[in-house]
């Protein structure tokens, strides 16, 4: 995600704010900014792509821009290519506005036609210079107030800091569900995204509240709530020491990332639902109707939790949007020969961008004249730059190895393109499309309900976290999902285990199943229930332990049989997957905490295989 910092008091802004920003590289990002407020009626603004180096020769560690008062940026591109240009601070066209922003402004190409039909000029492609603009046009001297009008009109997640020429020592700060928090000492402020950017001068944060604003001066912060009314917000003193902040109090990156699930979705959900919540929108990935109408297979291509995601989409586009779909691992694609017919759409899913195997399937595919759409998460990846389309995951940076946030954007984004196809090719029928994109809108909602309760997932990590072995089983969608749990327990845990298809047991694997061997068993799908039940049966019968996760519908059926069940609220049978993956993350997660592994770098992997 982005990172934001705010200095203004006693000392040069500029050094203080590159200083901070190098405490929030580790959020990731591909290029950042400073402007600071020279003091006299102007400001000054330097940005670069790139790493924060670049910033800092750019400005000579701060020197060349003189002035007390400032806002710094570092940008995770999601709406325009990493560029100088596109780079946070955006100043408005007048230059007496300059603003930095992390989130998702949702409606800014509406509030960008308006501005442009009142003249004004935009120079860069971001979502983020809307707020600048929006807020320069309502500015007639008094910054709070513009920034209360401007704000009014925003719809998405954002967070704010913002700063006008004529208010040479003022710094506003805006929250809405984008982290941000503000601090001060006797004569100086500071406003952050987290906490790790200011530890160094002060230790006791305000922790905005959502839907706030802030007014930041030396010696003072003053928090506002949604209705304009002034907030005793009381400072939260902060003991942890840098590494621990930069893991927001979590003991992991992938713990972390886990709980930030609920926000990935609905970033990767953001404004890609029609307003009348009636059909999916993926023309910013280039995904027109007459595109997705010429639409006669798909042929999904990714590695390790990619290709899990696409097994997935395998599942929804066909049961769904009754469109043949194959999904091959990318190592084994570019080396097979594949015949892929004419109409086909070739997706490749990559979190990185630069798995070397995926881009030579992309290469491989566009050699046989498809369309490629690649499904990623990082801008300005070669796989972003080499696809005919592109859809972006919106889950942010992913430090820890194990994929988890990204794995779980992959999913949501390739369930709209399954909606969208259904939508466009088989003429699905207008309640089933309602009721799918009525569950996926409350999905980050029941994400959090089960991210809260993690306890039934500690018991059985306690009592599982010794075994030699693992087997996942589910059938449908469900073995989709088995399939992610199974390498996320042992790329982490370094326990061996296998995902199978339910029905498949019987044919050789069930040879292996002994006294003690632990089944994992995926059994959210209503219509093989009794099947996966059965299969459940099958493995007690030779003496193994199940543990059971399924949702709270079907509980029942498996309370006799499951040693430990897990379950997770009811939704929609094409969305499971997404709540599944929740669980038995966490399943990945404390079992390789109790057996002492290093979960954020496991050994021999890394994070992004840009060899063969
Ligand atoms: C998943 O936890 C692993 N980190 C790995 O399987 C990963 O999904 C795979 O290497 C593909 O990486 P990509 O998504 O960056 O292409």
């Amino acid at each position: 995600m982005c990172g934001i910092v705010g200095f203004t008091g006693d000392a040069q802004a500029a050094p203080i704010l590159l200083y901070g920003l190098e405490r929030l590289e580790y959020r990731g990002y591909d290029s950042a900014g400073i402007t600071v407020n020279s003091g006299a009626g102007t400001l000054l603004t330097e940005k670069a792509s790139g790493r924060l180096a670049n910033l800092a020769v750019r400005t000579d560690n701060g020197t060349t821009l003189r002035g007390t008062c400032g806002i710094g940026h570092t940008r995770w591109a999601t709406h325009g290519e990493p560029t100088d240009n596109n780079a946070h601070p955006h100043v408005a066209s007048s230059g007496k506005i300059s603003i930095v922003h992390n989130g998702i402004i949702e409606n800014y190409r509406k509030l960008k036609d308006w501005l442009l039909d009142k003249g004004v000029k935009f120079h860069s492609e971001t979502d983020t210079e809307v707020v600048s603009q929006l807020i320069d046009y309502y500015y007639e001297g008094d910054l709070l107030n513009a920034v209360r009008k401007a704000v009014y009109k925003l719809e998405g997640s954002y967070a704010l800091g913002i700063v006008a020429a004529d208010e040479p020592s003022t710094i506003i700060g805006v929250r809405k569900e984008g982290p941000l928090i503000a601090a001060y000492t006797e004569d100086a402020a500071y406003l952050a995204s987290d906490v790790t950017a200011i530890l160094k001068y002060c230790r006791d944060v305000i922790y905005l509240e959502d839907d706030s604003i802030v007014v930041i001066k030396p010696g003072s912060v003053t928090c506002y709530n949604k209705y304009g009314k002034v907030q005793n917000l009381t400072p939260v003193t902060i003991d942890w020491d840098i590494e621990a902040a930069q893991k927001g109090g979590y003991a992991h990156y992938m713990l972390k990332e886990i709980y930030e699930q609920p926000r990935v979705l609905r970033d990767t959900l953001a404004g890609r639902i029609t307003e009348d919540g009636g059909s999916v929108n993926l023309s910013e990935a280039g995904l027109t109707r007459e595109i997705l109408r010429s639409v006669r297979k798909v042929h999904i291509v990714g590695c390790g939790s990619a290709y899990h995601a696409g097994v997935v989409a395998k599942y929804q586009l066909e049961s769904f949007a009754r469109i043949a779909c194959e999904v091959t691992l990318a190592s084994e694609f570019r080396y097979s020969s594949p015949v892929v017919q004419p109409g086909t759409l070739c997706v490749v899913i990559s979190q990185s961008g630069e798995t070397a195997d995926s881009i030579a399937a992309l290469r491989e595919a566009k050699s046989l004249g498809v369309s490629v759409l690649a499904v990623v998460n990082v801008r300005g990846s070669t796989i972003s730059r080499e696809a005919d389309y592109v859809l972006y995951t919106n889950a942010g940076p992913e430090i820890a190895v194990a994929t988890s946030k990204a794995y779980s954007a992959q999913v949501a984004a390739m369930t709209l393109l399954a909606i969208a196809l259904a939508e466009f090719n088989s003429g699905v029928n207008r309640e089933s499309l309602l009721a799918v994109l009525g569950d996926l809108r409350k999905l980050p909602d029941l994400a959090e309900k089960v991210l809260a309760d993690v306890a039934p997932v500690q018991l059985a990590a306690s009592r599982y976290f010794n075994r030699g072995s693992v087997f996942f089983i589910g059938r449908g969608l469900d073995y989709a999902a088995a399939l992610e749990a199974s390498l996320k327990l042992k790329e982490i845990s370094y326990i061996h285990s296998e995902a199978y298809a339910g029905g498949e047991l019987k044919h050789g694997t069930i040879s292996l199943i002994e006294p003690g061997t632990l089944v994992v068993a995926v059994a959210l799908c209503s219509k093989l229930a009794e099947k996966i039940e059965s299969n459940i049966k099958e493995v007690k019968t030779r003496g193994a332990e199940v543990l059971a996760v399924t949702s709270e519908s079907l509980a029942g059926d498996f309370a006799d049989s499951g040693d430990i069940v897990i379950t997770v609220p009811d939704t929609h049978e094409l969305l499971t997957p997404l709540l599944a993956a929740l669980p038995l993350q966490l399943f990945a997660y404390y079992t390789a905490l109790n057996n002492g592994c290093d979960i954020d770098k496991p050994r021999n992997l890394a994070k992004s295989v840009t060899v063969e």
